[in-house]
């Protein structure tokens, strides 16, 4: 029937096995190849990187960073321009002739600085594949000491004024950029995610001020700037953590603009911002915090959206809030106000998690990307795992940072959740702007091999053959098609045996099925995806492959940007 024809097609590839090697899989009639590489120029003149000393200081702003996330393209007149996030660098790999990776003075700050951040590029299809167009005035490295605008209520706060900015408006770097967000006026969101961990001190017997617990900002760092940088040592700059942990728009096509963190979006590990135009033109921005039993959010802009009107005020001028689930399929978004809280406009932007558990919102098992879909009213989002989920411990109950139990709900039903799960609403009167909306779990990840039946064997559209755990990047492509990327555990043994390598998934909303689509190198996680202007080829990212990866045996492992394309050349997405 056309019906099951429909349904048949909404899978145009023939789903592939698990994997636990060392490359990148796709089905029959697909093929993939490299992108770009952390450590490949962008510009002339600038030497790739040397296995054996890393990245040089001279080059590391020319370079594509590490640890490719989230990224979009951008069609901009007949250009193409990917915009991309490397959220993190391993410092062993970078500083390889320092002990455990330290930085031994500010050049090797400045180095480790340079490989993360945003790279905007542009590329370009020819007789082999697409490729980075070296010296495009596009190409554009954004990082650690990039200077950017604080911009919204938070902007000019006594909360964020530091002797160097004493006007709190002109602040430096975007800092663990995870997943990411388009506006439709054609600008790219980088979201700034674990922040905590660059901001320390050496000065013994300091004390913290209160509200670094909630965010994980502690003494000890994994990247050593505090010891050569000052403005990350929080004896001396207590306000520089506060300025970090936000959205940040960047405009793509002009590569001498000014980044801006749009801080009524709030301050959380935010993973990625999912935009969509409600009923009457104003904005929605959906956020996750990706935290065990953190939330999730919703920003809903005061003005409307014009295209080609004036688009500077609709991420600073809007409501921020926070969600709450019942366990009976309904929701509702708590607005994050001064009336709500009792805090000032400037505090619940700075102190978003607090502001959010003064209203009671739900703890969640980490929410990872948020997915709009473009052909229903309804969005998901990926809850990836929570080990501490309601597990008790000297007989108490778990809570996040800030005392809030993490008892076990409807929405978050697995206690110790080692697979994960997607939630999907659909907001209430088809209006992404409503303050209420139904639910259900699209999936239960879990492993039907290992356990017969209860939760963890995953809910109905789990099997043998498409198992996964950890969902985390998700994406809709423009026939409505979710595609989910995991992090997860890639043992391939015990609790996980038969899931292999992290991996890339489509799921249809219609049906629920879910089929395995890609598999990533060992240690890899799949992370960020975005498709050429004419859909015909799909660019995915593959972050911190431990296997040598794409070189080949004795070859660095590197993390890639991935372009794959199906042989006859027909769409992708
Ligand atoms: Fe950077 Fe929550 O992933
Ligand atoms: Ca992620
Ligand atoms: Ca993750
Ligand atoms: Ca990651």
């Amino acid at each position: 029937s056309a019906v099951a024809q429909d349904a048949a097609s909404r899978f145009p590839f023939k789903p592939i096995a698990i994997a636990t090697d060392a490359t990148v899989h796709v089905p029959e009639g697909y093929s993939w190849k490299p992108l770009v590489k952390w450590g490949q120029p962008l510009f002339s003149g600038v030497a790739d990187i040397d296995p054996a000393n890393g990245v040089s200081l001279e080059a590391s702003d020319k370079v594509f960073g590490e640890n490719t996330d989230g990224m979009e393209l951008f069609a901009i007149g007949n250009h193409q321009v990917i915009a991309v996030n490397h959220e993190y660098v391993n410092n062993e790999t970078n500083l390889p002739n320092n002990e455990k990776g330290m930085p031994k003075g500010l050049d090797d700050v400045k180095i480790l600085q340079h490989l993360q951040g945003v790279t905007v590029m542009e590329v370009t299809e020819g007789a082999d594949g697409f490729e980075v167009v070296l010296d495009s005035p596009f190409n554009r490295r954004i990082h650690h000491n990039t200077p950017m605008k604080l911009s919204g209520p938070a902007a000019g706060s006594e909360l964020v004024k530091t002797a160097a900015d004493p006007n709190g408006v002109d602040c430096l770097g975007t800092f663990n950029n995870c997943g990411s967000g388009k506006t439709p006026w054609g600008t790219y969101l980088t979201c700034e995610e674990n922040f905590n961990g660059y901001f320390g001190t050496t000065a013994a017997d300091h004390k913290m001020p209160d509200d670094y617990k909630r965010y994980g900002i502690a003494a000890e760092t994994r990247y050593g700037y505090e010891k050569f940088d000052e403005r990350f040592d929080v004896a001396k700059n207590p306000n520089e953590p506060r300025r970090a942990g936000y959205v940040v728009e960047i405009d793509p096509s002009d590569a001498s603009s000014t980044p801006i963190k749009r801080t009524a979006l709030g301050r959380f590990k935010h993973e990625n911002a999912a935009v969509v135009i409600a009923r009457d033109g104003r904005v929605v921005v959906y956020m996750g915090d990706d935290e065990r039993g953190e939330f999730l959010y919703k920003y809903v802009s005061n003005g409307i959206y014009v295209p080609g009107g004036d688009t500077s005020k609709l991420l600073d001028e809007g409501t921020l809030y926070v969600a709450k689930f019942s366990d009976e399929g309904t929701g509702e978004w708590l607005a994050l106000t001064e009336e709500t809280t009792g805090m000032k406009m400037d505090e619940i932007c700075v102190f978003t998690r607090q502001a959010a558990s003064k209203v009671g919102a739900t703890t969640m098992d980490r929410p990872e990307w948020v997915a709009i879909n473009p052909v229903a009213i309804e969005a998901y989002c990926a809850l990836t795992n929570n080990a501490n989920r309601a597990v008790l411990k000297d007989g108490k109950m778990r809570t996040n940072a800030g005392g809030d139990v993490m008892d076990i709900s409807a929405v978050n039903p697995r206690e110790g959740n080692e697979y994960g799960q997607i939630v999907r609403w659909y907001p209430e009167n088809e209006d992404h702007a409503d303050g209420k909306f139904k639910w259900d779990l699209f999936v239960m990840a879990g492993n039907p091999d290992v356990h017969k039946d209860g939760l963890y064997a995953g809910s109905s559209n789990i099997n043998s053959g498409n198992m996964f755990n950890s969902p985390d990047g998700m994406m809709f492509d423009s026939t409505g098609l979710l595609w989910i990327q995991t992090d997860g555990e890639d043992s391939n043994e015990g609790d996980f045996v038969g899931q292999g390598n992290n991996q890339m998934l489509a799921g249809d909303p219609a049906t629920g099925r879910i089929e395995r689509f890609l598999t990533g190198p060992k240690g890899s996680e799949v992370t960020g995806m975005t498709w050429s202007a004419d859909k015909r080829t799909m660019f995915v990212g593959i972050q911190h492959p431990d296997a040598p990866f794409p070189d080949g045996e004795g070859a660095l492992p590197r993390s890639t940007i991935v372009a794959v394309k199906r042989d006859d050349n027909a769409l992708v997405g």
